[in-house]
């Protein structure tokens, strides 16, 4: 497999990605190749339907990012990832697509998508696509031509298979979506294969031409100037070759999506994943060390930091979602860093993930309090932190009536709380109609709250979650031991969660109180706070006791 090459090749210094890189250089220091950009950096998730409409027609566009460009710098993130933007009937919005080398004229074309990369470049900010391989849109012209007959040549591209002996689905295999994952096929009388809807049938990552042509949708992204891909469930790929049985799930409870009463032992995470995973990375590799690989991958963690690959060839970063599952316990979350850090490979770079367009929101979880605390972690642990749309200023979850479902995951397994509308409405930009997003009607409603929970009234309000996240990302851009330091677990009790980061330089404390009730803690050694959650106190000198109010962060410096 390709190597990463560095220093940089030909085609990297001509793409615009390398501008981008010398003024990160420039304000941080540091050496290409020596510290990769996204060690230091902070990605943003755009959840594109819901970020900026401006076509009136109630759905986010690329015109909207460009529009909000200048807010995420001065948020102070480096990078965006934008959920997938590409044609697509939207029977799961964009994670069906079509055609992979277009952008769905809801959001835009491919002349906006260029504009929107290089007005990003040009402010310095990296920007991510969502590249979706595991599966494509039944619409796409691939699977069009691959059911029209069994000996078609593209047959192949996806997972056909023949009845069991009594006529039904040829396994136990179940969809992500609740039901079979097989679906008849009348006309060429053979099931076909998907872990999603039907409408999202899974190629067949075993065909070499699968491989050839989506290698080539990396290219054609990759040389108009993409800084990288987050990889769509990445660990789904590759499928048993033998087609068995996934066994049963002894630990599966009602409260648990239906897909999980089976361990998908056999259906995903196969272990000649790891080379199409590396070979993705020598399609990234070939434009030089700078652009990024990220894994979307729900696996216990030493199954997760497999997928850094063998020698750290495979993802940059495999996203770790074990924030987002654990339950909010201060010693429960000690536990996961450790594991988590002791569970990377060598020279393997951590990252943290609160929320995302699949998952409740922080604020719902936690509540709008604890997760001041709880952004005060994710922009302080060791690794590379992904902020999702709307978390800054503390968004919750958005209660959708059934009448206006959209999620297809809600439609399919309804009234169990698995939605995904909630955590998808629109971005609350400011106290007018719709909250700024559309002069439309939005395709979600928008909170009730968005009058007083927007980005306008927290801009100007210091105690703001908004401009608790703007100190937080300053402070760590600024920072290196909050984002190349050393951690050090310090202290778990029942709610404070306290740990050092580190460099030789300089050495913070960070005290998070995971709970409502004050508590304190016996610091390791005289410290100053230089920042805390409730936007008080700073300077504060600590000589043995540090006091947290209930839902209370604190950064403090050492002092010795
Ligand atoms: C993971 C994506 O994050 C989710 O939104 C989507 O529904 C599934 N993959 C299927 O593509």
């Amino acid at each position: 497999m390709t190597a990463d090459v560095d220093p940089v090749s030909s085609k990297q210094k001509a793409s615009v990605g390398i501008q981008v890189h010398s003024r990160s250089e420039k304000a941080t220091g540091r050496q290409a190749g020596t510290d990769a950009w996204w060690r230091h950096s902070v990605i943003y998730q755009i959840y594109p339907r819901s970020f900026q409409d401006t076509n009136d027609d109630g759905i986010g566009d690329l015109r909207g990012i460009v529009d909000r460009l200048d807010y995420l710098t001065w948020l102070g993130v480096d990078a965006i990832w934008i959920s997938p933007i590409f044609c697509s009937p939207m029977a799961d919005f964009g994670y069906d697509i079509s055609d992979y080398r277009n952008i769905d004229p809801r959001f835009g074309t491919l002349e906006d998508f260029d504009h929107l990369l290089a007005e990003a470049h040009r402010r310095g900010l990296r920007v991510l696509l969502d590249y979706v391989p595991n599966h494509t849109s039944d619409r796409h012209p691939w699977f069009l031509a691959a059911r029209s007959a069994r000996d078609d040549p593209h047959r192949d591209m996806y997972i056909w298979r023949d009845p069991a002996p009594d006529g039904g689905p040829p396994n136990n295999w179940q969809s992500d979506f609740g039901g079979d994952a097989w679906q008849w096929d009348e006309a060429t009388e053979q099931y076909y294969y998907h872990a999603y809807l039907k409408e999202q049938p899974d190629l067949n990552w075993r065909n070499p031409l699968v491989r050839k042509e989506m290698y080539d949708v990396l290219h054609f992204w990759l040389d108009r100037g993409v800084d990288g891909f987050r990889v769509d469930v990445m660990w789904h790929l590759i499928k048993d070759d033998l087609f068995r049985d996934n066994p049963p799930n002894p630990d599966w409870t009602e409260a648990m999506p239906p897909h999980k009463k089976v361990l998908q032992i056999y259906s995903a995470d196969r272990p000649e994943v790891h080379d199409v995973v590396s070979e993705m990375r020598g399609v990234l590799a070939e434009y030089g060390a700078d652009r990024l690989l990220i894994g979307e991958i729900y696996l216990p963690l030493e199954r997760l930091v497999a997928y850094y690959g063998r020698d750290l060839r495979g993802a940059h970063l495999p996203f770790n979602f074990h924030l987002i599952t654990a339950p909010w316990e201060a010693r429960h979350i000690e536990r996961q860093i450790d594991e988590y850090e002791a569970a990377l490979p060598e020279g393997g770079w951590p990252n943290w993930v609160l929320s995302n367009h699949d998952k409740p929101r922080i604020a719902a979880r936690v509540g709008r309090e604890q997760a001041r605390v709880a952004a005060m972690m994710l922009l302080t642990l060791r690794g590379t932190p992904t902020v999702y749309y709307g978390d800054e200023i503390g968004m919750s979850n958005v209660a959708v009536p059934p009448g206006n479902v959209r999620d297809p995951f809600e439609r399919q397994v309804p009234g169990r709380g698995f939605g995904r509308d909630p955590q998808r409405t629109p971005m609350q930009w400011d106290s007018t109609t719709n909250a700024g997003f559309s002069a439309g009607i939005p395709w979600l409603p928008i909170a009730s709250d968005a009058a007083d929970v927007n980005v306008e009234a927290q801009s100007s309000d210091p105690r703001s979650m908004l401009s608790l996240y703007r100190k937080l990302l300053s402070f760590r851009r600024r920072s290196d031991a909050l984002t190349i330091g050393r951690y050090t677990k310090v202290h778990a009790s029942k709610c404070v969660l306290a740990y050092l980061r580190e460099t030789e330089s300089e050495r913070y404390l960070v005290a998070l109180n995971l709970g409502p009730q004050p508590a304190e803690m016996t610091v390791p050694g005289p410290c100053r706070r230089v920042l805390d959650t409730s936007g008080g106190g700073a300077g504060q000198r600590i000589q043995e006791t540090l006091r947290l109010a209930g839902n209370e962060g604190v950064v403090a410096e050492m002092i010795d």
